[in-house]
């Protein structure tokens, strides 16, 4: 491996902040990495379009990262991870990892009876890529999902410990109580914000699988079994937005717990049409 390969940056992509969580488990697990984040914020939601117009934002955001140098790219938005993830191996000289498959993973390995919960978006819910990618794990499991599109507006609003985000999240999980889960995939990047909420809601003894954590601990296996793990003695950490950086540096102080530093404003190339 030219050495000069493993100093490029992880590429991190996003429909918007919540791939924060997956960029803050990355830094912590490998500190010497280099790093580029794109939230494609001019264009936030994913998880309620269809999964054309996704494949197409996806493509967008992979372009724009390959032009920055990346050596590897991580999905950290589920909705594209569910949607998105064939295509753009297909499609990209570099690897490219998704949080679906990771979240499953463990999920299948926690459970103790079988009965997983998963909650996303509408769109990765609609995929059943959790569903497809668990019982590839666990063929025995009985996996019940659920969509909670009200959580990512509440997260935004920073609203993660409010009585209305409580009464939410029962309303959302009654079925899944009812079902007897004993593991809960938060299968959206904002979830793990809530997950105070959700723990107090299901009951200290459901496992709620983090997929954001799971996924820096794939990324940290496929870097060293690909000979491109980094050593930066001074890693860089950019952030590009599609828009709104000052929003965005705002809202990520509630994410991150820290300043993200320069927020820069960039435009998504156009992509060739998908299929
Ligand atoms: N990042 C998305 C996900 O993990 C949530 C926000 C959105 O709908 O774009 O599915």
């Amino acid at each position: 491996m030219n050495p000069s390969a493993r100093l490029k940056p992880i590429g991190v992509f996003d429909s918007g902040i919540g791939g924060l969580t997956v960029l803050h488990e990355l830094m912590r697990l490998l500190p010497r990495e280099s790093t580029v984040y794109f939230g494609d914020t001019a264009r936030v939601q994913y998880g309620n379009k269809s999964e054309t117009t996704v494949q197409r934002f996806a493509l967008e955001a992979a372009q724009l990262l390959m032009q920055h140098g990346i050596k590897f790219l991580v999905l950290a938005c589920n909705t594209v991870s569910a949607t998105s993830l064939t295509l753009l191996r297909q499609r990209l000289p570099v690897p490219v990892v998704g949080v679906i498959e990771p979240g499953a993973q463990a999920a299948a390995a926690r459970s103790r009876g079988g009965h997983i919960g998963v909650i996303g978006t509408a769109a990765t819910v609609e995929s059943g890529a959790y569903q497809k990618a668990i019982a590839a794990w666990r063929p025995e499991a009985n996996v019940v999902a659920r969509a909670c599109p009200l959580f990512v507006p509440l997260v935004e609003e920073g609203w993660t410990r409010h009585q209305v985000a409580e009464e939410v999240a029962r309303i959302y999980l009654s079925p899944l109580k009812a079902e007897g889960v004993d593991t809960l995939v938060l299968g959206c990047t904002h979830y793990p914000l809530l997950a105070d909420i959700l723990s107090l809601v299901m009951g200290p003894e459901v496992n709620l699988i983090n997929s954001a954590s799971e996924v820096a601990r794939v990324v940290r296996d496929e870097l060293e079994r690909r000979d491109l793990l980094g050593q930066a003695s001074r890693p860089t950490h950019r952030v590009l937005v599609s828009d709104g950086p000052e929003r965005f540096s705002r809202v990520a102080r509630n994410f991150m717990g820290e300043d993200l530093g320069p927020v820069e404003l960039v435009a998504v190339p156009a992509a060739a049409a998908v299929g």
